[in-house]
């Protein structure tokens, strides 16, 4: 069971980069968004990605100018933009990267199950639904998986494999394949809220967002703390802002829903205010920091 051809749905935060890094694992990947202008954004960042790579392999030896060159164009040369569903039917694999909506990913999931060969497997990057309900939804449970990927996908080098009981071995031995071919470590991970990561990130970054609330340090405090202190590459506050205040605030609504007696996914305020006022973090310039591209201030 080999994942030649890929589809991937959404070209947004983390769909470009799972485009990317199944180009450069050798798939052939159709990107699918459901504007032009978001597919032109989501094919914009992936070249400049690449681009980017390539540069800083040929600075530290790893490639000359010209393997770089070669390497950058043939991983874009794998990538194909489409606004239509109908051309995943024949892919190996379809993993969905948008909203974080449980609704709409099991009409998609509905959708494709209708579109796409029998052969073909179903991921889903979500962060935190079930993934059984989104199987179910899609009709072919046992050729469904979750491959949740990190932010940035390009650089982050975990994937995190999770299977229902439902999910067939050999799906899910490929799945862990591809993960590999896409340069990642996968982990295994049953259909638990926020799998493994974002079970103990996420709770972590609502304690710092209610120390902030209550005052107890400024914010660049808090994230100087936890980076100096723990050796983290970002702190808390600063990671929000980096996943998207908005992604974090649906990731708990999900949970408070489902979980409502768990103390660990409390909503708060300040994060339903900011989201509110539209300061979803870096993608729109402001959260807790203002943000100018990839630079904090
Ligand atoms: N593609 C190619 N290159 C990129 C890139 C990308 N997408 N993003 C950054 N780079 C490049 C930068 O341009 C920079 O190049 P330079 O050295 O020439 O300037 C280089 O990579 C290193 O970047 P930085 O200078 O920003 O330095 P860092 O060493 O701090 O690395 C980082 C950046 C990897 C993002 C690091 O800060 C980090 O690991 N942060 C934590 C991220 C994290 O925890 N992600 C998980 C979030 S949780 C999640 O995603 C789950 C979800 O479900 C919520």
């Amino acid at each position: 069971m080999e994942i030649k051809k890929v589809g991937v749905i959404g070209c947004g935060l983390m769909g470009h980069g799972i485009v990317q890094v199944a180009a450069q694992g050798g798939c052939e990947v159709i990107a699918v968004e459901a504007q032009q202008d978001f597919l032109d954004k989501g094919l914009a960042r992936i070249e400049k990605s690449v681009k980017k790579l390539a540069e800083k392999a040929v600075e530290k030896g790893k490639a000359t100018p010209e393997q770089a060159e070669a390497q950058a164009a043939a991983t874009l040369g794998r990538i194909h933009g489409s606004l239509d569903k109908k051309d995943l039917a024949d892919c190996d694999l379809v993993i969905e990267a948008i909203v974080e909506n449980l609704d709409v990913k099991k009409a998609l999931f509905k959708e494709l199950g209708g579109l796409c060969a029998a052969k073909t497997i179903f991921a889903s990057n979500t962060s935190s639904f079930p993934i059984g309900e989104m199987a179910a939804a899609s009709g072919r449970p046992a050729r469904f998986v979750g491959l949740h990927f990190f932010n940035p996908v390009q650089l982050m080098r975990l994937v995190e494999v999770v299977r229902t009981d439902a999910t067939d071995e050999e799906v899910f031995a490929a799945a862990r394949a591809f993960g590999e071919a896409c340069g990642k470590s996968p982990v295994s991970c049953k259909d638990t809220p926020g799998f493994v990561v974002n079970r103990l990130l996420v709770p972590y970054m609502v304690q710092a967002l209610q120390m902030l609330e209550r005052g107890d340090a400024t914010k660049e405090d808090i994230d100087t703390a936890m980076q100096l202190g723990c050796g983290y590459p970002m702190g808390p506050l600063t990671l929000t802002d980096y996943v998207g205040l908005d992604t974090t605030l649906f990731i708990l609504q999900g949970w408070k829903e489902r979980y409502p007696n768990e103390p660990a996914f409390e909503v708060p305020a300040l994060l339903v205010k900011l989201v509110a006022e539209g300061k979803l973090g870096r993608k729109t310039g402001e959260g807790f920091y203002k943000w100018d591209g990839d630079k904090r201030s």
